[in-house]
């Protein structure tokens, strides 16, 4: 069996490249759905039955585990899947997210027990991240700033544009004097030294790219069993809803390397 990785776009081909580094001897399947991106300012209903379709479709297609690498997705949907999806229909295929990695990281690395969160506007909407925090650590205080114009900087080489908007962006968490900083989104991996730089050395900046491999690698010799059941062939597929020209470009950005894409349909 393979590891599938889903995201609403190609943001999660960071987390992927991550994934992939750290586990290189897996088969895996990357999809985004590049022909319904964005999640991120979509309703929790909509996020959930688009999430659910492109799980379905790694299923099917022998995968034994997703990852959901789109925070929005795992905000919206993870939850849901694992409690009504999956048991009735792949009761032997794991689910896992990438808002619990983070938020265990950022437990542990935390102080002064306040923590920020930047994240898309559904991600914040959803209260995931202070729900999963605080269940660990019910004296945390967490600050979450939606900052919806990260995703299209990234997307569109304008990172020449991010310092004054990340500072305005910021302000708020600094103000909030948080020592730990969430990227509850796929793409802001690419400004992590920036937001670095920004804050300052007193901040620790959790980033998924760094994180969810390692939670990947533990999970995954806790699950024997599963990890018995994947296969070890090297191969890679991935897959897009859409494919355009700027797909290819923003792939080779993010991924590290040029990759052939292959379009399916979803629903
Ligand atoms: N993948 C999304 C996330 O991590 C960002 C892009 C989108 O809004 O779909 O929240």
């Amino acid at each position: 069996m393979k590891i599938g990785i889903f995201d609403s776009g190609m943001g999660g081909l960071i987390v992927a490249n991550g994934i992939i580094r750290k586990l290189p001897q897996y088969d895996y399947i990357f999809l985004g759905d590049t022909a319904r991106v964005p999640y991120g300012n979509r309703s929790a209903e909509t996020v959930y039955s688009f999430t659910r379709q492109g799980v379905e479709y790694l299923l099917e297609q022998g995968c034994g585990l997703v990852v959901i690498a789109c925070n929005t997705a795992s905000a919206d949907a993870l939850r849901r899947l694992q409690k009504e999806f999956l048991p009735g229909r792949y009761p032997d295929r794991h689910l896992l997210g990438v808002l619990v990695p983070a938020v265990e990281s950022a437990v542990a690395t935390t102080r002064s027990k306040r923590i920020g969160v930047l994240a898309t506007r559904g991600t914040v909407a959803s209260k995931a991240f202070a729900r999963e925090i605080q269940a660990r650590l019910p004296e945390a205080s967490v600050t979450q700033k939606p900052a919806p114009l990260l995703v299209p900087l990234v997307e569109y080489a304008g990172l020449r544009w991010a310092r004054p908007i990340l500072e305005d962006y910021l302000y708020e968490l600094q103000e909030a004097d948080i020592d730990t900083l969430i990227l509850g989104c796929t793409h802001y991996p690419v400004l992590r030294p920036l937001i670095e730089d920004i804050l300052g050395e007193k901040v620790s900046v959790v980033s998924q790219d760094l994180v969810v491999p390692n939670a990947l690698e533990d999970y995954l010799k806790r699950q024997t069993q599963l990890a018995n059941k994947l296969t070890s062939d090297r191969t890679r597929q991935f897959m897009l809803t859409d494919i355009t020209r700027d797909n290819e470009t923003l792939a080779s950005r993010l991924f590290g390397e040029k990759i052939e894409f292959t379009k399916v349909e979803l629903g």
